[in-house]
């Protein structure tokens, strides 16, 4: 049996926050100082897929392979924490069952892969540390539920946490110093709501931001705005958001979605040095979502934008052809002043 190779394959999907994380109280653990609400997106277009197998006879060091490029997997913390975690939940497994193989014992190997362009700026951390976290418990048949396995994710990326769950996933600050009260929770199944769709925009396929990481410090350290959206502004829109969902209330889930983006964007620009994740393009495109709607004569879209300067717009089904057609034509056509390469997907809300 030291021959033996175990194995497991998984796939993790890409959520995007309506309502944001940005900020950390706790910067090794990534404790979060406001709670946040994603949607997760369809795995068929936008998802990683990971291996996880060790083996007794593998080189001593565990490794990581991704997009086909070895990585250093000694210089990233998290992803140690993440592994180091997870072996010790095997390890305990082991230690009550003398007649499981010692798979904590074994050196790991893990390959993952994004059906997406990686340069392509889309929050690939997300899916990613979810995949891996993922294929690893299950390669070491870990009884832990995804609510117990988002403690492990959130420290390898914070957003992590809330790929491990189909449908609405919030991620609560939770009070505890030890993060052991951080985790992430499903609002409601994408089921709940089979009209949602998200439409991606890549407006720049370069990756030239400032981290995530890097850029949540230099906001906690200098913007008075960001103390005041974390403790006065989330936790009302939290409660009006996941009414929202439970309500299938489109209009103010729309508003509050952008409404929150436009904040955490105003926390970035008044960081100091400011911060700048939107483009030219990217305002264009909440013009355009504006005026979309006002024309409909009732929200049709939403609008919201991560650290870089790609859209995700959420409308309902019944909605494509006037948000879908009238994004695809009027930003699809306007190559001029455009970053890098465009394209879009259109993703429904998956079920993890
Ligand atoms: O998970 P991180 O550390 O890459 O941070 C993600 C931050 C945002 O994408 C901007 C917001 C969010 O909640 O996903």
């Amino acid at each position: 049996s030291n021959q033996s190779v175990y194995r497991a394959t998984t796939t993790a999907p890409v959520n995007i926050a309506v309502i944001k994380y940005w900020g950390k109280r706790d910067t090794t653990l990534n404790l979060p100082t406001n709670s946040s609400l994603s949607v997760t997106l369809s795995q068929r277009s936008l998802r990683t897929l990971t291996t996880a197998s060790c083996s007794a006879e593998y080189p001593p060091a565990d490794t990581l392979n991704l997009n086909g490029s070895p990585q250093d997997i000694q210089s990233s913390k998290r992803t140690l924490a993440c592994i180091s975690n997870l072996r010790a939940l095997r390890k305990a497994l082991e230690d009550a069952d003398s007649s499981l193989p010692k798979l904590s014992a074994h050196p790991l190997r893990i390959v993952s892969e994004n059906n997406f362009p990686t340069a392509a700026g889309l929050a690939s951390s997300a899916a990613g540390f979810a995949a891996l976290v993922r294929a690893v418990a299950d390669l070491y048949e870990l009884p832990q539920s995804p609510k117990d396995l988002s403690r492990i994710a959130r420290q390898g990326s914070g957003s992590a946490c809330r790929s491990l769950m189909g449908g609405y996933v919030a991620w609560r600050t939770g009070e505890l110093a030890d993060g052991s009260d951080s985790l992430a929770e499903e609002v409601a199944p994408a089921s709940h709501w089979p009209e949602m769709r998200a439409i991606v925009l890549v407006v720049s396929a370069e990756k030239k931001d400032v981290p995530s990481t890097e850029g949540m410090q230099t906001t906690v350290a200098t913007s008075a705005l960001f103390a005041e959206r974390a403790q006065n502004v989330v936790p009302e829109r939290m409660a009006a958001i996941e009414t929202a969902i439970q309500n299938r209330n489109f209009h103010d889930f729309a508003e509050i979605t952008m409404r929150d983006s436009n904040t955490f964007h105003a926390t970035c620009l008044d960081s100091w040095p400011p911060i700048f994740y939107m483009n030219d393009v990217s305002r264009a495109a909440v013009r355009l979502v504006h005026d979309i709607n006002r024309a409909a004569g009732r929200t049709v879209c939403a609008y919201t934008f991560d650290a870089g300067p790609n859209a995700v717009i959420y409308y309902e089904d019944k909605d494509s052809e006037v948000v879908a057609g009238t994004v695809k034509a009027i930003l699809g056509s306007n190559t001029e002043g455009w970053d890098g390469a465009f394209y879009e997907r259109v993703a429904n809300v998956t079920a993890g």
